[in-house]
Formats: structure tokens, C-alpha cells, sequence
């Protein structure tokens, strides 16, 4: 791995039954020029002390639920999204004609094409139903969770952050909002010891319970207890609470919202910032060449949908005659531009960002190929993506992506995932 080309500022200070269900649609349970880029991430105090509690707590996670989840018959799985729709393969574009401003890191050269592996996959943490009930005593009413598209990119030109296998990728990890659920380290900490205290570690509920206490006038546990562990360790009643109402309403108003009928009909999203270069960041998106517009979640419901419709419904379109695109679009703001939230905080839009979006390259998906054959979903369980499988000139900003350097490593090294590329 190269050293960082970012400079970092270190500041001071950084500025319930159906939860469960909740959480695990969230996803979690879901250089060069030093002087510029110095203005690009401010690492809060404690923050790698929080990522190694994450990394330990993600294996310690994956075991748990290999040991007392008895479907995963002892395999130890995926720490975060699990479950696939489907793996396949693709060719990446870099369009012909693009405007010299893009013209960088990896779409240095217009008209170049990579070979690229697409992953489809739920990010709950269990390999349960696509639709899941939130609660048992209300079956129909089903709970929409996060969807994730991972692209890997093979045989990249140019300087590498983490070597993949011993392969120069680049991996773009994305989900199907443009927020992420969980703002920073410190709150995907909380989130990891509410899962630690539910049998399979799948259940967040308890990363909510501040929220059900405060609204009921109860106060709030102080340092380690015996019930609740270290969750509330070090809880900020004035910055805590407001993240977590704010992890809230992304789940409620973006994620559950989002209905998905055919993973390759809707639009994807990084969510965290990336580098363009060394004084400059980077969102990225991809979406459908020919979008369709989605259902609305009461008639995906009334369908009685089977537990695996995602992956029935991409493998038919990709069984079938018409070849599926995406067009990759990336938006690029320079420092001065972004406040530090706007990097820190991944629960964060950056300012009219819905419409900054630029296509910059075309994923293309031929067809017919065959998702569900035996060599591809065994390539599918061995493949490792990461953000940090990335060019210097994109190296993933901002605390959450930070946090994703060691953890992602630590969960594939677990489940011993040795893709071949
Ligand atoms: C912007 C925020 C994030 C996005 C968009 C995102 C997206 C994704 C996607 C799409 C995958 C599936 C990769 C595949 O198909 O193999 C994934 C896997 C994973 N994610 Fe994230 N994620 C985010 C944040 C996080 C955070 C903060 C953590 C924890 C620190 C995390 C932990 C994981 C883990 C452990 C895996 C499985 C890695 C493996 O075993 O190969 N993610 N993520």
C-alpha cells in the first residue's frame, strides 16, 4: 500500500421493535499537493482507537452469526451485505468525447475500457427474505431495505492504495441512496455494540433506545452497564442524539422508500466522497441507460414477492436478449467549495448535488450470461471489494471511508475470501 497523499488535520471536538429491521436495511445491520488537500479531512479525536473496536467487533460479528444463525450452516459470511443477487461480468467505458476537466486518474484516457466483475447484493447483515417483515404480528407489512452495486474494475494504470490480490482494481462500492445511514466512526461504533447485543448480531434496536428513553423522559444509562455493555460509553447527549434521529430519517424517508423491482433498473450511489486528484473530491453514481420507473412499494408488496425476487429478476434480464448499460457519472468539487461536514459526514448531500451528476463513462452488461451458474457464484463468494482497492488520484475522504480501509480487509480476511481476477 502507497502512504497517504492526503495530508490530515487532526481538530478538537467533533463538531423500538421494528428497529431492528431498521438497522439491518441500513447496510449494517446493516498527495502531491499537501497545501489543498489539508483542507479536504479533519480527523476527530479517538477515531482509529474507534475503527480497531469496529474491525474487532465486525469478526467477532461474522463468527456469531456462522455459530447461532442456523442457515449459514457454520459459514462464515460477508461482515455487511451477504447476500447476492447476482454477479456479472461487464465492460467499463471511459467515454470518448469526455471534457478535458475529467480527464483524470482513472478516466485519464477517454475512450479506454477495463473489464469489470458487478456484484448485486442486500446489505442486511443475514441472508434473509429480499422483503422482510419488521414485525411478526403485522406479516404483511414489509420492511424495503438497502440495495448495494459493487463494481470491480481490473488491471487499472497508475498508482494503487491497496493492492488487490496482487491486482492493480478499482472498486466503486455503491448503494442505492445518496446518503449513507450512519455519519461517522463514532456512530457506526455505536451501531456495531447495539448489534453485539442481540443473539446473531443482527439486531441495531438498542443504537435507537436513546432515542425511545429521551422521548419517554427517562434518562439515559451512563458509562458500561450490565445490560447495554459499552453502548452508551462516552454518550454525547448533544451530538449523539441528533445522529441518531438523523440515521432515522434516512432509513425511514430514503432507504424503505426506495422500492426496487429489478436490481439493474434503478440508480446507484457512492454516498461518501472520493479524490479527483490531489486537491479535489469526487461523488460518484451510476445509473440505468434507459431507467424505468419503479413501482410504488404497496403493488411490490401486493405481488407477494418470493423471498429472492431481486435475484429472479436480474437473472431473467440477464438470461434474456437486451443488453443492459449504465451510464457512470461523477460530480467533482474543489475543497474551497465543501465544508467539512460535506466530507466528515456521510449522512451529508453536498449542495444541489441531485443535479450535478456528469456521465464521464458507460458500464455495459452483454447478455445472455448466466448469474446463477456454479463458476460464477463461486467467483461471486471469493471476490473482496473495497473503496481502498483504488488509484491514489481516488482515494476514499472522510471518516466512514476511513473506517473502510481496515474493516473491509478484516472481514474478507475472515470468511477467507481469495478472489481470483
Ligand atoms: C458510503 C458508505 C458505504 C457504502 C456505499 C457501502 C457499500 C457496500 C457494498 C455495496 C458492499 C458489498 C460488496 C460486495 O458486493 O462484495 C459492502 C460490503 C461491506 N461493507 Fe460497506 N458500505 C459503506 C460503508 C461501510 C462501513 C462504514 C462499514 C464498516 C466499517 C462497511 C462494512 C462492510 C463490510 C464488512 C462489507 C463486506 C466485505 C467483505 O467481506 O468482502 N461498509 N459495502
Amino acid at each position: 500500500m502507497s502512504t497517504s497523499r492526503f495530508a490530515r488535520l487532526r481538530l478538537g471536538g467533533l463538531g423500538a421493535a421494528a428497529i431492528a429491521a431498521l438497522m439491518i436495511s441500513a447496510g449494517g445491520f446493516g498527495a502531491g499537493a499537501e497545501e489543498a488537500t489539508e483542507t479536504l479531512e479533519s480527523i476527530p479525536p479517538g477515531e482509529a482507537e474507534q475503527s480497531r473496536e469496529v474491525s474487532k467487533l465486525t469478526t467477532e460479528a461474522q463468527t456469531k452469526r456462522a455459530e447461532h444463525v442456523p442457515e449459514q450452516h457454520g459459514q462464515i459470511l460477508r461482515g455487511v451485505h451477504p447476500k447476492s443477487h447476482g454477479c456479472v461480468r461487464a465492460t467499463f467505458m471511459v467515454d470518448e468525447h469526455l471534457d478535458p476537466t475529467y480527464q483524470v486518474g482513472l478516466f485519464a484516457t477517454p475512450g479506454r475500457t477495463y473489464e469489470a466483475w458487478l456484484r448485486y447484493s442486500n446489505a442486511a447483515v443475514l441472508r434473509e427474505d429480499d422483503l422482510e417483515a419488521d414485525d411478526p404480528a403485522q406479516p404483511d407489512l414489509r420492511s424495503n431495505g438497502s440495495r448495494g452495486m459493487a463494481i470491480k474494475l481490473l488491471d487499472v494504470d497508475g498508482e494503487i492504495l491497496n493492492q488487490d490480490q496482487g491486482h492493480s482494481n478499482q472498486d466503486f462500492l455503491m448503494i442505492n441512496t445518496p446518503q449513507f445511514a450512519f455519519a461517522n466512526v463514532r456512530d457506526y461504533l455505536r451501531l456495531n455494540r447495539a448489534l453485539m447485543l442481540s443473539e446473531t448480531a443482527d439486531s441495531g434496536a438498542a443504537f435507537f433506545l436513546p432515542l425511545k428513553l429521551k422521548s419517554e423522559g427517562q434518562p439515559l444509562p451512563k458509562g458500561s452497564d450490565p445490560v447495554f455493555g459499552d453502548l452508551f460509553l462516552d454518550f454525547d447527549e448533544a451530538v449523539d442524539l441528533a445522529n441518531t434521529k438523523r440515521t432515522l430519517d434516512v432509513i425511514n424517508k430514503e432507504i424503505k422508500t426506495r422500492t426496487v423491482r429489478n436490481p439493474l433498473e434503478v440508480q446507484y450511489f457512492g454516498a461518501a466522497p472520493f479524490g479527483f486528484g490531489p486537491d479535489r473530491a469526487m461523488k460518484v453514481s451510476a445509473a440505468p441507460c434507459m431507467p424505468r420507473e419503479q413501482e410504488p412499494f404497496a403493488t411490490v408488496v401486493k405481488g407477494d414477492p418470493s423471498p429472492n425476487y431481486l435475484q429472479e429478476a436480474l437473472t431473467a434480464t440477464m438470461l434474456g436478449n437486451d443488453e443492459v448499460c449504465f451510464d457512470f457519472m461523477i460530480q467533482v468539487r474543489s475543497g474551497a467549495d465543501l465544508e467539512v461536514e460535506h466530507i466528515e459526514n456521510a449522512t451529508t448531500l453536498w449542495p444541489d448535488e441531485a443535479e450535478n451528476y456528469q456521465r464521464v463513462a458507460r458500464i455495459i452488461i452483454p447478455v445472455p450470461q448466466d448469474p446463477t451458474a456454479a463458476d460464477v457464484v463461486e467467483q461471486c463468494e471469493a471476490m473482496a471489494f473495497s473503496p481502498w482497492n483504488a488509484l491514489a488520484a481516488h482515494q476514499p475522504l472522510g471518516g466512514i471511508n476511513r473506517l473502510r480501509q481496515p474493516v473491509y480487509i478484516e472481514s474478507a480476511r475472515h470468511r477467507g475470501a481469495l478472489g481470483t481476477y
